[in-house]
């Protein structure tokens, strides 16, 4: 097969133009060896070998198996609007969930109808316009295909039914979720403060030997979806499902893990969340917080468990994802002790 062959530095500026002037063939799969890769080109099309000033070889290429085209490429925009077009978008199921920023909102339905087309498994795209309020609930606005927001999301090994409107859920945490399910251990009492639709409690249900969950959300309709996912999961015997504010509910019970997921107010309950700790266990702690604030903000988190009455000492402290241009989304172990 015809490939050109280019310096491995050059590969992806000319891979776009090739991909651009329709010469990339995307059934191939691209080769290297050394410093050069092989980049595929179709048959029977005019090529002007000049124009990039790169050698043209025969080389065996390996055919790509589900081949998974980018909807960009589908999606008739000028030139110049290439830039707005959103580069990523959240899948829950069989429902994707698109940024669409305000230059490019008139292709927003071209944009809608081409990620159906690239995902043969999807069947609905929603604009996502952000999560607001104490339930972190999304606006969302239909774009394309069926008329929905409830959808079954799978995420390592456990089905969790989930309607993206009005509960909030993110598939962006499954990696920060197990490494949690990893953490826990044998026979111990977990409590799930701000449980949503329960994604950390039927995991650790599912994964871990543990003695009991408690799970607390205080959005009727997290709670609804929380305890289908508990039936849908066979949990209902280890799981106990509490609607209302973990501030008051926490207190009154008792356990050795505790995992805080409400980003922007964690602080505000972690008296609450203490209160309900054996005499000693592990926080979960999360925020979201400005980058340069993170030293700060994590000594005033120890100090207050300090005040409290607890010895704190920090385990482990992970940056789950970037939030912003400048804020970040961290996550903190913190093992406690009372005095
Ligand atoms: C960021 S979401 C996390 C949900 C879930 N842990 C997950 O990972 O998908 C925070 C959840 O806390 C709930 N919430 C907010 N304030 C609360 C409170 N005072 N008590 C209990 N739940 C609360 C919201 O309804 C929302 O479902």
């Amino acid at each position: 097969m015809d490939c050109l062959k280019v310096p491995k530095c050059e590969g992806e500026k000319i891979r776009k133009e090739l991909l651009k002037r329709e010469l990339l063939d995307q059934d191939g799969k691209i080769d290297s060896e050394d410093d050069h890769l092989f980049l595929p080109l179709k048959k029977d099309v005019e090529f002007k070998l000049d124009e990039f000033d790169y050698e043209i070889v025969d080389r065996e290429i390996e055919k790509r198996e589900n081949k998974e085209r980018d909807y960009k490429e589908l999606v008739d925009v000028p030139v110049k609007m290439e830039k707005y077009l959103p580069s990523s978008y959240d899948i829950i199921g069989d429902i994707a969930l698109v940024k669409i920023p305000e230059e490019i909102k008139e292709y927003r339905d071209q944009i809608g109808e081409s990620i159906l087309e690239t995902h043969k498994n999807l069947k609905t795209v929603l604009e996502d316009k952000g999560v607001h309020d104490q339930f972190r609930t999304r606006t969302i606005e239909y774009i394309a295909g069926e008329k929905k927001t409830e959808t079954i999301y799978k995420e390592h090994g456990v089905e969790l039914e989930v309607d993206v409107e009005s509960v909030y859920f993110s598939p962006r945490l499954a990696t920060e979720r197990y490494r949690i399910v990893e953490k826990t251990e044998k026979d111990e009492v977990v409590l799930d403060m701000f449980a949503g639709v329960g994604p950390y409690t039927v995991l650790i249900g599912k994964n871990v030997d543990v003695d009991h969950i408690y799970s607390i959300d205080l959005n009727p309709d997290a709670v609804d979806y929380l305890k289908k996912n508990v039936r849908r999961n066979n949990l209902e015997d280890l799981v106990t499902i509490y609607e209302g504010d973990a501030g008051e509910i926490a207190p009154r019970l008792t356990c050795d893990r505790i995992i805080m997921n409400l980003p922007h107010s964690s602080k505000n309950f972690v008296k609450a969340a203490l209160s309900g700790l054996n005499k000693d266990g592990v926080l979960h702690y999360y925020e979201i917080i400005e980058e340069a604030e993170i030293e700060n903000s994590l000594e005033s988190l120890l100090d207050i468990i300090d005040k409290l009455g607890y010895k704190a000492e920090l385990l482990e402290k992970r940056l789950v994802r970037t939030y912003s241009s400048t804020k970040v989304h961290m996550a903190y172990d913190i093992l406690v002790e009372k005095k």
